[in-house]
Order: C-alpha cells, then structure tokens, then sequence
C-alpha cells in the first residue's frame, strides 16, 4: 500500500517525522514524501530532514512564495501531477497551512482517502488563512485525527460524522519526547550567545495578523524591547518578520537590544525553550512546546486554537495592541506554573495514526 505524505512548512516537517517513523516500523506502506516548497531556505526547511532523521522529499514541488491564492492555486497542480503518478491509497496532511489545504483539495478531487493530523482545531476567527485552510481540510477529509476532546467537539459540532473522527493525541507531543534527548546532546547554544539557563525570555513572532499590522508590530517589538532592559530577550527570526522590520525601519533598533538569531533548527529550539523562564509567541506549535517542558506562556494574539493550556494555567492570551499590557503580561507570568496535568495524550499518536490507517486499508490487520 502507497501513503503519500504532503508537507511544505517548518512546523509540518516536525509533525510529520513522528508518524514517518511509525509508517517505517509498521512496514505496511511505502511512504512518498511531498514536499511543495512552501518554504525553502535551508533554515525554514532542509536542517529539518537532517536532524529529524526523515527522508530526503521524493518530490519538490519548488512552489515558493506567493500570494495566498497563486501559491494555493500552484501546489493544487503540481500535488494533483504527483497522485496521478503515484496512484496512492491514503494522502497525509498536517495542521492549517496553505500546504494542507491544496494536499486535501488535490486528493480528495481524484477521489484519494484524505487524512488530517491534527484536525479540528479552531480559532473561530475567520480572518487568519489558517482558520479557512483548516475548516476546509477537515471537510474534505476522510479519517480526522483530532489531538485533543475539544478538537473531537469542534468536529461534531460542524457535522463530521463521529466515524470519520479518532482522537489520537498530539503528534508535536511524540516529537518532543522523541527528540528530547538528541537535542540535550547537540551543540549548545547558550556558550556561544552567552545565555545562562533560566534567565532569558524566548520570543516567536510571524503570524500574519501581527506582522502585517503596523501598529501590532510596533506595539509588540516596543514591548520586547523594554523587557530586554531587565532581562535578555531572545528570538529566532522568521524570514517574515525580518523583512517586514526592515521595511518598517525597525530592524536595526531592534538587532540591537534583542538578541536576534537566524531561525533555528529543531533540536536548538527545544534547548533554548525548556531553558527559558518565559517564551512569549503567535506560534502554535511553539505554545504547546512551553507546556510540553513546563515554561510559562504568553501568546500574542486575540485568541487561542489551544484553550486547554489556557484553561490549566499554561498560557495567557495577551491582545498585542499596547506595549504597557505586553509588558505587565510578560512580567506577570515569570516564575508561574500550571496545573499538573496530561493534556496532549501519552507520546503515541503517530503509531494510532498508522495503526487506524492500516486497518481502514487491510481489514484484516486488526484480526491478527
Ligand atoms: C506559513 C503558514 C503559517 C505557519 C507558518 C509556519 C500559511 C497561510 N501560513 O506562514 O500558518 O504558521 O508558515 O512558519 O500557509 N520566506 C522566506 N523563506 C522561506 C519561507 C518564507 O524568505 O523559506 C518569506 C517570504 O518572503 C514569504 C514569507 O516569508 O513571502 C511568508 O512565507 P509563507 O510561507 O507565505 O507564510 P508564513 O508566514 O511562513
Ligand atoms: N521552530 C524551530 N525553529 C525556529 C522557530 C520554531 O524549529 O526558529 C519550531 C518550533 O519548535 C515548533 C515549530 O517550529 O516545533 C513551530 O513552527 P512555527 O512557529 O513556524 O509555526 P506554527 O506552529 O505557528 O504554525
């Protein structure tokens, strides 16, 4: 049986390393990787393959940046050029990026079975291109693996038939136990910024919303960069944000009161985070990571797709739209805990996922 796995940003590669190991030892499928080219640097993309041990894409479809509709509209085609050469039996998609949405669209038009990792997440916020892209996929899917109860309610609530819904954990959670002791090991970088564990705040910042408004992004880097007086600041740079700071003419103030790093590598990521004494962050995955070792979290958005961390004292969702709350948010949370509790699953839902798939496609797998 034939899996073809359709990826194309950074978080996907991370969420699509656990299950490729589990489609390894179930030696049920051969998996074809597809990689759309959504990103494309070596940092937003290929150090992924190496570190997380997966292979190299059969495909790259090369498809690069555009305008939301030019790149959706080409990955559609190129990903539909793929199937029909690979005639699989299942397509895989992850998570809410315009990569997922033109995966499930090229699939389930040739009539391919359509699974979603990671599905049923909302934000109920119609205006980020993750909300549509997610909303869409889940309706063009067959199996909908959902990492959490809420995910599962937010499906039944849309009307998927509870058949098509399994409810597997979270995928990001298997990677960090995976990855965890391969990351202690790597070249640290707190020597070579000259950081000391437990006190530095780690920041992330590339969501549209935030990005692409002036008055956010001001508002935001404002704030960080008042924090950096007290406490160092350090944050990975997306390529988004970077070039939209020098357009804005902020980039050389804020290189010189943060400590800005090209974006990094998986297993340097999870070093710096569960060394750090707070991560503030629009990034999804990123926010669950702060829970998975057990750093407070501030979210600089409206609003959360991943309530339960805020529910359990993990996070705090934070408006990004004065410095003065950022700041007293941030300040707030250092050295704040949650509550003791399992919210993503037990580290094995890559193997549900395979297992689910392998009895939907050999029956008789589950008899054995
Ligand atoms: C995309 C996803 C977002 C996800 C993020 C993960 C969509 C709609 N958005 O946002 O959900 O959270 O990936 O990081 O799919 N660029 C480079 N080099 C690269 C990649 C991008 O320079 O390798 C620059 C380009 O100027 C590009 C911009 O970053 O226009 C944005 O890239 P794009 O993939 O369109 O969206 P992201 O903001 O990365
Ligand atoms: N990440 C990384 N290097 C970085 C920033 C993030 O490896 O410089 C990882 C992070 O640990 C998480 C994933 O990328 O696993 C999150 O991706 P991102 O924030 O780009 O997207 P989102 O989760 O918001 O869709």
């Amino acid at each position: 049986m034939k899996l073809v796995t359709v990826v194309g940003a950074r978080p996907q590669f991370i969420k699509a390393a656990p299950v490729s190991h589990a489609v390894q030892d179930s030696t049920q499928f051969e998996e074809v990787f597809v990689h759309t080219g959504q990103h494309y640097d070596d940092n937003m993309s290929s150090v992924f393959f190496d570190e997380l041990g997966i292979s190299t894409p059969d495909y790259n479809l090369g498809i690069g940046s555009a305008t939301h509709g030019a790149q959706t509209g080409r990955m559609l085609e190129s990903v539909e050029v793929v199937l029909k050469e690979e005639n699989p039996d299942v397509v895989v998609v992850y998570g809410d990026t315009n990569s997922t949405l033109a995966g499930a669209l090229a699939a389930t038009k040739l009539q391919v079975f359509v699974a979603h990792v990671e599905a049923g997440l909302r934000s109920f916020n119609r205006r980020m291109p993750e909300e549509v892209n997610r909303v869409l996929t889940d309706h063009a899917s067959d199996a909908l693996f959902a990492p959490t109860p809420e995910a599962v309610q937010n499906l039944r609530q849309e009307g998927v038939a509870s058949s098509k819904i399994l409810e597997v954990g979270d995928v990001m959670y298997d990677a960090v136990l995976h990855y965890a002791e391969k990351a202690e090991k790597t070249k640290s970088l707190f020597g070579e910024i000259g950081l000391e564990r437990g006190s530095y705040i780690l920041a992330t910042i590339h969501r549209a919303e935030n990005t692409d408004n002036p008055d956010r992004l001001a508002a935001i880097f404002g704030a960080l960069m008042e924090v950096a007086d007290d406490i160092d600041v350090v944050l990975p740079l997306h390529p988004r944000t970077e070039n939209v700071l020098q357009k804005e003419g902020l980039f050389e103030d804020v290189d010189r009161q943060l400590c800005l790093t090209e974006p990094l590598g998986y297993l340097s990521m999870m070093l710096l985070e569960r060394n750090s004494c707070l991560i503030a962050t629009d990034s999804g995955g990123v926010q669950k990571e702060a829970y998975f070792h057990r750093v407070p979290c501030v979210t600089l958005r409206d609003e959360t797709e991943w309530t339960e961390l805020v529910d359990h004292g993990w996070n705090v969702v934070t408006s990004p739209t004065s410095n003065e709350s950022i700041r007293a948010s941030i300040s707030g949370r250092i050295g704040t805990t949650g509550d003791d509790v399992d919210l993503y699953g037990d580290g094995k839902a890559a193997s549900r996922i395979v297992d689910y798939l392998v009895g939907q496609f050999t029956p008789e797998y589950h008899l054995k």
